[in-house]
Formats: structure tokens, C-alpha cells, sequence
């Protein structure tokens, strides 16, 4: 591992673990793309840049009289607009005088030990100086006095490259940014399929692959958050690359606002991949000594297919990304009211649910939406974080005690950033929530979102979110957010600077996230947007685990947590067990299989415990004290996606442990079928040397086995919604 410069043939070599990625500058002057793929031990220029004349290709001015000179064919590190590169820049300044023209040049570059920190933004991080090394290369403007360093960070374990990019203004003139990717990379070739995680609300990221084609392909949000319909995710595939053999090159953006994430396919089949913040309604003015941070993108080569680069993303966002006291905890087994009793709840019926729950060995209440301001349903109260009395007489306090004296602990959602027009905030701070003066403002699910660009708002909020956590012993908190941005404005920002808006936002709920969490540090945070709006690298960094969906139907979440699981941990997934018929899409599923399900991930309950017969009770006694048993595997062991549902009617995983000793397999099928083809399940992951004993039972394989002749999926299994396990230990 490390970042090593030749300085006779200008070229950087990165290497993490079994990557290698080159850079090289070219006439003194120009940032090149050379490799990224496969270690190799020393980069010797075998697939040398060549230079021939390109129609209508244009020559910068100091290469006018060599017409093989154009930028327009040339692969760059961070490409700029308008002097003979026609492609998508990388980004793009326009001066006072009107101009969007730039021309950055190589000017120096540091090499240094570990990972500096993004101020004010969520990034990847290390524990010591060794497991990392960060290059930052400086390129400079001269005329106008713009300054970009580009940064990139390559990790000893992990085959991780991170990159971003500094955009400092050195010169006398206010500059404005209408665009700042956080990457490029220049690919020489585009025999790729292109991949992506798109969804909705209540069906999150759903996988798409497609080939390459001329032209862009990109993903994006313009809603303000990362969004339930764009991950902000996409990975670029060998067209023979499958879960388990071939390249891929994966892209996440460490953010949780607008973004874009773009593919361009040239008319000479290379391919250009941009990442960053959406520049769509985006603009930053940065003033004569300031500079914009890019937020950070995080890029994973896999030469065995997206199996090892989900494991990759997987190792590096549970241990290098997500932080606190709980990172490397077992998560407890929650039971949430949201499902058992909506809005319509007391102070009785919230501890009959605990009460049950904590005699089935649930380990956390988790009192949702409704216990504030005047809530009775959800057109009130947003903002008004004041315990509502009437449902609580005792206040959060009391609950919180008598939950504690179940032997429970007790946990509460808020939703920080939103406002209720019917709420007292709102009655006193009309001009809190983003808006454009004079135009009306539009609600969704009733509320605004509050303008978390404003300092005194962000304040406010903390100092109310801090004061409920301290009135009672609360141990984990559900952030929601439910509804996306329009009429986009700040009240107090300048015209010029009301494109800032929605990138401040991000900065002030960055700022509120670190502040809250930082000042109560035992507490377990868990996000959530309307389910799995905002599943993103950005605030796995404050908050640990995600509510993966607000679709908790056991067959739909087969395809919500296989697709979530391409980047995203499976210890941050939240996953629970519901009532049937299920509230989302009206399905009946066995309890078994819910239970299945929602072991898969972070376990949980969603539904009345009270309303169960004795004989569902005691199925889910047993499934808590499995689940006890599993989940160090499940939450802290390795990954390897065995069948996939968008692949038909099978789906089929495994959890197996760090030391390869342990492994849970675990079947699902959608649909009875006539004629359905007897399966064979194959193992992976696990040691082919050593021998494997089924749980419970006397019966012995081999490793090797089980990886290369497999298991039989008992015949048995009939009938819609079937699943099974097999658990197996190191004999
Ligand atoms: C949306 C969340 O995803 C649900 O789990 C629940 O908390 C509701 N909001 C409450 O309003």
C-alpha cells in the first residue's frame, strides 16, 4: 500500500490493497487518467497515451500548430469546460465578467500519512496514520486565481480509493461555482454495463444494470435528500462480471443531499464518470481567501464481481465510516408502536407493548411518531418537541422509568428538520421553513421543512431535541424526515446565494447531527426518511443504522434488502417483523418467514405484541433468543449473496463469521410453481479445507461440499412464501 511519485516520468501510482490507480502529469501541465484496476507492482507506460488528429477536436492555443493535441481525447483527472474538452467537466466557474472559461494546471502536490478530515462533512476515517495514505495534488489557474487541490486517500485493507476536491479562491474577484464534482474518471473504453439502485417510496433501491451506451447515463436527485428513487450509488461492470467473478467499479457519494452521478460514453468509446453535488439549481460564491469543500466520494475495485465489492463497502462503512460507542456493539432488538397503534396511543397501551415485549426478551422500546405538541394525527405539531400531557400524563420521564423497570430500554423518534404550519414554531417563526417570498408554499404530508441553512434555526432545534433527551433516560433516538424540498429558498440569504440553499441545508443538518450526537454519545441513532429515503453513506457517518424501508412485507423486502445490501452494511439495516396482513401491500406471510426476513438484518418488531395468540408469541420468544445467539454474525460477519430476486423466484444469502467457523444460510421462495426444478444451493465464503456439522443434528460436510456441490433445498417446501435455514458450525 502507499502513494509513490516517479518524479523523472511525472507519474503518481496509488496502491491500496489490490488496486493499483495512476496518475500521471503530462507536459508539465496536464492531470492524466492512466490506470485504475488491478495491483501491479510498477506502472511502465504499456498502454502509453497516443496522440492523432481528431476532427473537430479542437487544439489549445499553446498547441495550435499540433492538431493531435486536444483535450477533448484526452483522459483527465478533473477536466474543465470550454478550451477543446467537449465532454461533461468535472466542474465549472464563471468570473464577474460572465465568463464559465478555465484552465487549471499542475502545479505541486504533498503526499502525507493517514486521512485528513473534511471539516463540516461526513468522511471515511482512520484509527491510525498507517492504515492510510492521502495525496493531494494542487492545480492552479493563474489568471484568475483559482486553486484546486484534488484529494485521494488509498487504504492498506481495503481496496479503496476516496477522492474530493478543495476549490479555493486566491484571486481579487468573487468566483461562482456552478458545478464542483468531487470526481472523474476517465475510462479509455466503455465495454461496461452500467448499474444503479433506483426505487420509490416504500420500494428502495431496486436494482438496475443496462449496457453502456453513447451518450450520458446518470442518476440523480433534485429532492433535497439522497432520495428513495436514486441511490446515490453506481457501479460500472464488465459485461461477463457476475455476482462472484469479474470487474467492477463501484461509486458512492458521501452525502445525503442533491446529487449526480453521470456515465458519458464519447464518440471515441471512452467513458467519463462524474460524481458529486447535483448542479442542477446549485450554485456557491466564493469570495476573494474562501474555499468550498467537495464532499467526499468513496470508489471500490472488485476483480470478483459485486459479491467482494459489496463486501469491501460493507468492511469499510461498519468499521471506517460509522463511528461511536455502538459501531462495534450488537444492536438490541427493538419493538417499535409505530404499526401496532399509529398516532392513537396512551401511556397504558405503549407499556402493555413493552410489557409483552420485555417477556418475550425485546430488548428496546421505541415510542414513534405522536407523543409531542398536539399530535393526534399528522397535520400538527412538527417543531413543538414539548411531551403532549394528555397521552402521557407522567411525561417521558415516568414511561421511560416504568419501561426501564420492564427491563427495557426506551427510545423516541423525532423528525428535527420538518414544521407544521398548525404548530406554536411555526406560529412564531413563520419565515423558519425554506420559501420563496410572495409564492405559496407547498406541503407534503402536511409540513415544511425547516431552513436548516439559518444558524438560529439549526439552535433552536438542537437546543429543543437536547432538552427532551435530557428529561428522561433515553437510549435511542429514530431521526425521521418525511417529505422533500420545494420552493427552495432561505430568508436570509442574498439573490446570489439562494442556490446555496440546499447544499447549507445539508451543512446545518451535518452540523445539528454531529452536535445532538456528540452531546449524548450512549445513545443509539437511527435514521430514517419515510423508510429508506436517505440510506446513504452521508448519515451512516452520524447515525449507524437505517430504517430500510417503510415497506416491512416480508416477500417486498427481499428485493429492498438485496439491493441495499450491494453497498450499504448489513448491521445499519433496520428490519422488522409486522403484522399480516402486512399494512404496505395487504400480503399474508408466515410468521417464520417475516422472522426470516427480519433477521436478515438489524431485527425488529413493528406490530401489537398484545394482539398475538400464545402459540405466535412463543415463535417469536424463540425468534429473540435465536436471534441473540446469530446476531454477531449477522451484524459483524461477512456477506455473500447467494440467489437473487431479480433474478426470479428465489432469493438466498449467507452470514458467515470472521473466523469462517460459523454460517447461516438462508432460503426464500416467492411463488409455488408447477414444474419448479428441484435446487441446489451452493455455499460460498466458506473454508473448502475444513469440515461443517448442520446445527442440531449429527450430519458432517466438507467445505469443499458444500461450495462445490451444494445443498438440496428440501422438496418439501410447497406452497407461496416459503423459506429456510440452515445453520452450520466448524465440526
Ligand atoms: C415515516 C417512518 O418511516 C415510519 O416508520 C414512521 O416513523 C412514520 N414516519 C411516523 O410518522
Amino acid at each position: 500500500m502507499g502513494i509513490y511519485y516517479d518524479s523523472n516520468d511525472k507519474i503518481f501510482h496509488l496502491k491500496s490493497k489490490d488496486t493499483s490507480y495512476v496518475i500521471g502529469i503530462l507536459q508539465d501541465s496536464y492531470l492524466v487518467h492512466l490506470y485504475w484496476g488491478k495491483g501491479i507492482s510498477k506502472y511502465n507506460k504499456s498502454n502509453h497515451l497516443q496522440f492523432m488528429d481528431r476532427a473537430f477536436s479542437g487544439n489549445p492555443y499553446e498547441h495550435r500548430n499540433d492538431r493531435t493535441f486536444s483535450l477533448d481525447t484526452l483522459p483527465q483527472e478533473y477536466p474543465q469546460y470550454g478550451n477543446t474538452d467537449f465532454r461533461k467537466p468535472a466542474y465549472q466557474i464563471q468570473l464577474e465578467n460572465g465568463s464559465t472559461i478555465t484552465d487549471l494546471r499542475y502545479v505541486e502536490h504533498t503526499i502525507v500519512k493517514g486521512k485528513p478530515v473534511l471539516e463540516g462533512l461526513p468522511s471515511t476515517y482512520t484509527e491510525n496514520e498507517d492504515e492510510a495514505e492521502t495525496l493531494e495534488i494542487t492545480m492552479k489557474d493563474s489568471l484568475i486565481g483559482l486553486k484546486v487541490v484534488l484529494i485521494y486517500t488509498v487504504f492498506e485493507q481495503l481496496n479503496v480509493i476516496s477522492r474530493s476536491a478543495r476549490i479555493e479562491n486566491e484571486g481579487k474577484q468573487p468566483l461562482k461555482l456552478l458545478c464542483a464534482h468531487s470526481l472523474c474518471v476517465d475510462f479509455r473504453d466503455a465495454d461496461f454495463d452500467f448499474l444503479h439502485l433506483y426505487g420509490a417510496h416504500a420500494k428502495e433501491r431496486h436494482i438496475e444494470r443496462q449496457p453502456l451506451r453513447h451518450g450520458i447515463q446518470s442518476v440523480e436527485s433534485a429532492r433535497g435528500a439522497s432520495s428513495h428513487q436514486h441511490n446515490p450509488f453506481i457501479a460500472l461492470l464488465r459485461k461477463d462480471t457476475t455476482e462472484d467473478y469479474g470487474e467492477v467499479y463501484g461509486f458512492n457519494f458521501v452525502y445525503s443531499g442533491n446529487f449526480l452521478a453521470q456515465a458519458e460514453v464519447d464518440q471515441f468509446r471512452n467513458t467519463r464518470v462524474t460524481m458529486g453535488i447535483n448542479p442542477f439549481d446549485f450554485s456557491w460564491k466564493l469570495k476573494s481567501g474562501e474555499s468550498f469543500q467537495t464532499p467526499e466520494t468513496v470508489m471500490v475495485y472488485s476483480s470478483q464481481g459485486l459479491g467482494e465489492m459489496s463486501r469491501t463497502f460493507h468492511e469499510l462503512y461498519r468499521t471506517r465510516l460509522a463511528r461511536g460507542a455502538h459501531r462495534d456493539k450488537e444492536r438490541p432488538i427493538l419493538v417499535n408502536n409505530w404499526e401496532a397503534t399509529y398516532f392513537d396511543f396512551n401511556d397504558q397501551k405503549i407499556l402493555e407493548i413493552a410489557k409483552t415485549g420485555s417477556d418475550l426478551g425485546i430488548e428496546l422500546f421505541v415510542l414513534d411518531d405522536g407523543w409531542f405538541g398536539e399530535r393526534g394525527d399528522d397535520k400538527s405539531s412538527l417543531g413543538d418537541w414539548f411531551v403532549d400531557r394528555r397521552k402521557l400524563p407522567g411525561g417521558l420521564d415516568q414511561l421511560a422509568e416504568k419501561i426501564r423497570e420492564l427491563d427495557m430500554q426506551f427510545g423516541l423518534w423525532f423528525e428535527p428538520e420538518m414544521i407544521s404550519v398548525d404548530s406554536n414554531l411555526y406560529r412564531e417563526h413563520p419565515d423558519w421553513c425554506l420559501h420563496v417570498p410572495e409564492r405559496s408554499r407547498s406541503e407534503s404530508r402536511n409540513q415544511l421543512v425547516l431552513d436548516f441553512s439559518r444558524d438560529e434555526v439549526c439552535e433552536e432545534i438542537t437546543k429543543r431535541v437536547c432538552d427532551i433527551l435530557a428529561s428522561a433516560p433515553i437510549s435511542y433516538v429514530k431521526w425521521d424526515m418525511n417529505r422533500h424540498m420545494t420552493e427552495i429558498g432561505s430568508a436570509t440569504l442574498p439573490p446570489d446565494r439562494q442556490r446555496e440553499t440546499s447544499h447549507r441545508y445539508i451543512l446545518g443538518l451535518y452540523k445539528v447531527m454531529h452536535r445532538i450526537t456528540s452531546a449524548f454519545p450512549d445513545i443509539l441513532f437511527e435514521s430514517c426518511s419515510g423508510g429508506g429515503g436517505r440510506f446513504d453513506p452521508g448519515i451512516l457517518y452520524y447515525m449507524p443504522q437505517t430504517w430500510t424501508s417503510d415497506n416491512t412485507d416480508a416477500i417486498s423486502r427481499l428485493k429492498i434488502q438485496y439491493g441495499t445490501s450491494l453497498v450499504y452494511p448489513i448491521v445499519a439495516m433496520g428490519a422488522h417483523v409486522s403484522a399480516v396482513p402486512n399494512h404496505q401491500v395487504h400480503r399474508i406471510t408466515s410468521l417464520d418467514m417475516r422472522g426470516m426476513v427480519a433477521m436478515s438484518g438489524n431485527l425488529g418488531y413493528e406490530l401489537d405484541l398484545t394482539k398475538l395468540s400464545d402459540d405466535e408469541k412463543a415463535e417469536v420468544k424463540k425468534q429473540v433468543s435465536y436471534y441473540k445467539q446469530i446476531r454477531r454474525l449477522i451484524q459483524f460477519g461477512d456477506f455473500y449473496r447467494l440467489k437473487s430476486p431479480f433474478d426470479g423466484n428465489e432469493t438466498a444469502w449467507l452470514f458467515i463469521n470472521k473466523e469462517k467457523s460459523e454460517v447461516i444460510v438462508y432460503y426464500f421462495r416467492v411463488l409455488a410453481e408447477p414444474a419448479e426444478p428441484l435446487q441446489i444451493l451452493k455455499l460460498k465464503g466458506i473454508d473448502t479445507t475444513k469440515q461443517y456439522q448442520l446445527v442440531g443434528t449429527d450430519h458432517i460436510y466438507g467445505g469443499d461440499e458444500l461450495t462445490f456441490v451444494g445443498l438440496s433445498v428440501p422438496a418439501e417446501i410447497s406452497g407461496d412464501f416459503q423459506n429456510y435455514v440452515w445453520h452450520f458450525k466448524m465440526a
